[in-house]
C-alpha cells in the first residue's frame, strides 16, 4: 500500500510514520514545511520526502494523490491559543487548504483517512460523545475559539457527502486529546501557544509558574500517542472494509482527569525525575482568568469524554496505557530532548 500523509512532520504525521515503517511493508509519501521530527526515517528506501507547502506545491500532490492509494491530509493549526489569535490563518489552512486536496481525492476517487477531532462535539452536554449520535454544539460567532471546530465540522459534512454519493471512500477519527513525544516544541511552549501537557512540562522546566485555566476544573480525557497511532494503522489496513464511510473516536475514557489534577500530577512526576529531585525551586501552581490567559475570543470545554464502542467493535482496539504512565512517558522524552 502507498500512503501519502501531509504534515509527516507534525505530531501524529511522524509517529505514523515510524509505526508504518516498523510494522508494515507500505510507502509512504510525506511533504511537510520540515524535518526534524523525521530523523532516521529519512534515509528508509520505502519513505519519501519532500519539503513542500500544501499552498504552493500543488502539482506534487495531485501527482501523489493520483499514485497513492490513501491519503491522510494532517496539515492544520491545532493550538487554542491560535484559534483566538489567528483565526483567519486556521480558516485558510484548516479549511480550505483541506478542500482542495478532499477535491483531488474526489478527481481521483481516492480513499482518506481524515482527522477529524473531539473538538467538533464542542460544548456537547452528553457524558460521552457518540460519533453518530451526539449533537454539536458550539458558542456565538465573537467567541472565536469555535471556528476550529466549525472548520472540521464543516469539512466532515463535505466529505460525509462526497463519499455516500460515491465520490470518495472515508474514514473520519476523531482524536481525542492525543499526547506523547514531540507533542509541541519547547519554542511554542515558550510563547505560551502549545497544548496544555507541553506547556505544563515547559513551565516546570523553566521554573515559570503553571497557570490553571479558571481554576482548573475542565477535565479531558488523554491518549497516549502509541495507543492512537495503533487505532490509525487499523484503520489504513481497513480489513474487510470495515472502515469505509465510518466516523470513528481515538480517545481513552479511563484517562479521564481535570486541568488541575494534571498539573499536581506533572508536577510530582517532574519532583520525582532523577535529574530535578534535587531543584532548590519547582514552578507554582496559579489561577488565571481565561480572559487574561486566552483573550476575549475564548470559550472553554468543561467536559469531554469519548464514547469508543465503534472503535472497539470495528478495529477490535482499545487503549491500553494509563493515564500516569502517558504522562511519564511524556515528561520524559521531553527532557531528554531539550536538557542541554
Ligand atoms: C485541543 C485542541 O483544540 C486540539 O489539539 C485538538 O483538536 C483537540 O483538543 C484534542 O487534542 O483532542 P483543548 O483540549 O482545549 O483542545 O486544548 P489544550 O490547549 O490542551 O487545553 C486543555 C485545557 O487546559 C483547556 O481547558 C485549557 O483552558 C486548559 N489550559 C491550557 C490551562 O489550564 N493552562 C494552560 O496553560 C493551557
Amino acid at each position: 500500500m502507498k500512503i501519502l500523509i501531509l504534515g509527516v512532520n507534525g505530531f501524529i504525521g511522524h509517529h505514523l510514520t515510524q509505526r508504518i515503517l516498523d510494522e508494515t511493508d507500505w510507502s509512504v509519501f510525506g511533504m511537510d514545511l520540515s524535518d526534524d521530527r523525521l530523523g532516521k526515517n529519512l534515509q528508509n528506501p520505502r519513505f519519501h520526502f519532500i519539503e513542500g507547502d500544501i499552498a504552493i506545491n500543488r502539482e506534487w500532490i495531485e501527482y501523489h494523490i493520483k499514485k497513492c492509494d490513501v491519503v491522510l491530509p494532517l496539515v492544520a493549526i491545532a493550538t487554542p491559543k491560535l484559534y483566538v489569535e489567528d483565526p483567519i490563518s486556521v480558516y485558510n489552512l484548516d479549511f480550505e487548504m483541506n478542500l482542495n486536496v478532499i477535491k483531488q481525492c474526489v478527481k481521483y476517487h481516492k480513499r482518506v483517512a481524515f482527522p477529524s477531532t473531539s473538538e467538533v462535539y464542542g460544548a456537547c452536554p452528553d457524558p460521552e460523545f457518540k460519533e453518530d449520535e451526539s449533537t454539536l454544539v458550539v458558542g456565538p460567532i465573537r467567541k472565536e475559539r469555535w471556528i476550529y471546530s466549525c472548520c472540521k465540522q464543516l469539512l466532515d459534512r463535505v466529505i460525509y457527502a462526497y463519499g455516500t454519493r460515491g465520490h470518495l471512500e472515508f474514514t473520519l477519527f476523531r482524536p481525542f486529546n492525543w499526547i506523547g513525544p514531540r507533542l509541541d516544541s519547547l519554542y511554542a511552549a515558550k510563547e505560551g501557544s502549545s497544548r496544555v501537557v507541553t506547556q505544563f512540562i515547559a513551565e516546570l522546566f523553566m521554573k515559570r509558574p503553571i497557570t490553571l485555566v479558571d481554576g482548573g476544573s475542565q477535565k479531558r480525557c488523554f491518549t497516549y500517542v502509541d495507543d492512537g497511532i495503533g487505532a490509525l494503522l487499523r484503520i489504513l489496513a481497513n480489513e474487510g472494509d470495515v472502515c469505509k464511510n465510518q466516523i470513528i473516536n481515538i480517545g481513552n475514557p479511563e484517562n479521564e482527569c481535570s486541568v488541575r489534577e494534571l498539573a499536581d500530577l506533572l508536577k510530582k512526576l517532574f519532583i520525582n525525575h532523577p535529574d530535578h529531585r534535587a531543584d532548590e525551586t519547582y514552578s507554582e501552581i496559579i489561577e488565571v482568568p481565561a480572559q487574561t490567559y486566552y483573550g476575549e475570543g475564548y470559550q472553554d470545554i468543561y467536559a469531554r469524554k469519548p464514547n469508543i464502542e465503534k472503535a472497539r467493535l470495528l478495529l477490535g482496539w482499545s487503549p491500553k496505557v494509563g493515564l500516569e504512565d502517558s504522562l511519564r512517558m511524556t515528561l520524559y522524552s521531553f527532557l531528554e530532548e531539550n536538557e542541554p
